[in-house]
């Protein structure tokens, strides 16, 4: 027998599975089918932070710096019938049906990048019983006068700021757009962040050339996006004492393994499920079971971070051979 179990965010999952924030994620129905196919744990579809300001009629928002006239901002809010198809108190309704009917963990999910009154709704979170909570961090930087660093202590204080409002350990979906991903993961560490989910996956950008509108849609990803989350996984596991979750590009078996290797304690997926249907939690167990038994290995524990960068006296150097290695022997 295998020993499947790994330690994330202070939990036992019985397996490192789980399924990521989605629309699958977003009602009762699909959760209860998700643990039947074996999931260990699920995050929550979100709820953002303009649809709780919305409620709460605040618009003290990060996004509107610029805009310092309430009315000009009020133009830009998401209105009901476009967005803000969640009611805030029937979410948390939902949760709670959520939480009482299944067996695995919940994690609950937001969406935000200000801080303000929108993050004490954490507090209702843990109060209908989620048992982590996520945030996501989604902010495209659009002006040139903006400083980075104005930015990252943007997030930072966010992090902090819903660290302070909560009792249940809180992950941070990690955005990798930054210059020093690696220092950002130890800032958020620092100020609290229990795991990190290494990346998010951005929303595709294009233009409608009929309707000559710009278009953004939802980025399903393939295997073939697990690249960074293995790097990162590998260069910030031994280097941090946080909890990692390896997030974009898990499709299979072998990639669940993959990221547990490289230095993930789990792993989060969504567009595997909604592809290929739920029947594929079975498939990566099997996989990874007998992948284990084939190999010798006992435990899961046993796997996480064996191929990460620990070994390595400086990993910057490391990084930069294998590139030029991979550029230069390569053959036509
Ligand atoms: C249809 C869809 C809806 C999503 N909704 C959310 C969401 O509400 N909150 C969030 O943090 N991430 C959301 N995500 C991102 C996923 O949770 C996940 O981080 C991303 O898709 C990368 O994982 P994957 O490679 O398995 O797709 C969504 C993704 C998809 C495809």
């Amino acid at each position: 027998m295998v020993d499947l179990t790994t330690k994330y965010l202070g939990m036992t999952l019985k397996n490192p599975l789980i399924a990521s924030s989605s629309p699958l994620t977003g009602n009762l129905d699909d959760i209860k089918r998700l643990e039947d196919s074996g999931i260990a744990a699920v995050v929550l579809q979100s709820i953002f932070e303009e649809q709780i300001n919305h409620e709460m009629h605040e618009i003290d928002h990060f996004l509107f710096r610029k805009t310092n006239a309430f009315s000009e901002a009020t133009e830009f809010f998401p209105i009901d019938e476009d967005f803000d198809h969640i009611r805030p108190d029937e979410y948390l309704n939902n949760i709670q049906k959520i939480t009482e009917s299944v067996d695995i963990p919940v994690i609950g999910s937001l969406n935000g990048v200000s801080e303000g009154g929108w993050i004490s709704y954490a507090n209702k979170l843990q109060d209908v019983g989620v048992d982590a909570i996520e945030l996501n961090v989604t902010y495209i930087p659009t002006e040139v006068n903006l400083n980075p660093r104005e930015v990252e202590d943007m997030y930072v204080s966010t992090v902090k700021d819903l660290k302070e409002h909560i009792k249940v350990p809180l992950n941070l979906k990690m955005n990798y757009c930054f210059s020093n991903p690696a220092f950002m993961a130890k800032r958020f560490q620092d100020v609290g962040a229990n795991g990190l989910s290494i990346f998010d996956n951005p929303a595709l950008v294009d233009i409608d050339l009929e309707n000559l509108t710009t278009i953004t849609r939802i980025n399903m990803t393939s295997s073939s996006n697990l690249s960074e989350t293995l790097r990162w996984c590998a260069i910030l596991y031994n280097q941090l004492s946080v909890d990692l979750c390896a997030n974009t590009g898990i499709h299979s078996g072998e990639d669940v393994l993959k990221a547990l290797m490289s230095g993930a304690k789990a792993t989060s997926f969504t567009s595997v499920l909604l592809q290929k249907g739920i029947s594929e939690i079975g498939k990566m167990l099997m996989y990874i079971k007998n992948w284990m038994i084939e190999k010798e290995y006992e435990s899961i524990s046993q796997m996480i971070g064996s191929i990460s960068l620990k070994h390595t006296d400086n990993p910057s150097v490391f990084e930069r051979n294998s590139y030029m290695q991979a550029l230069t022997t390569y053959r036509y």
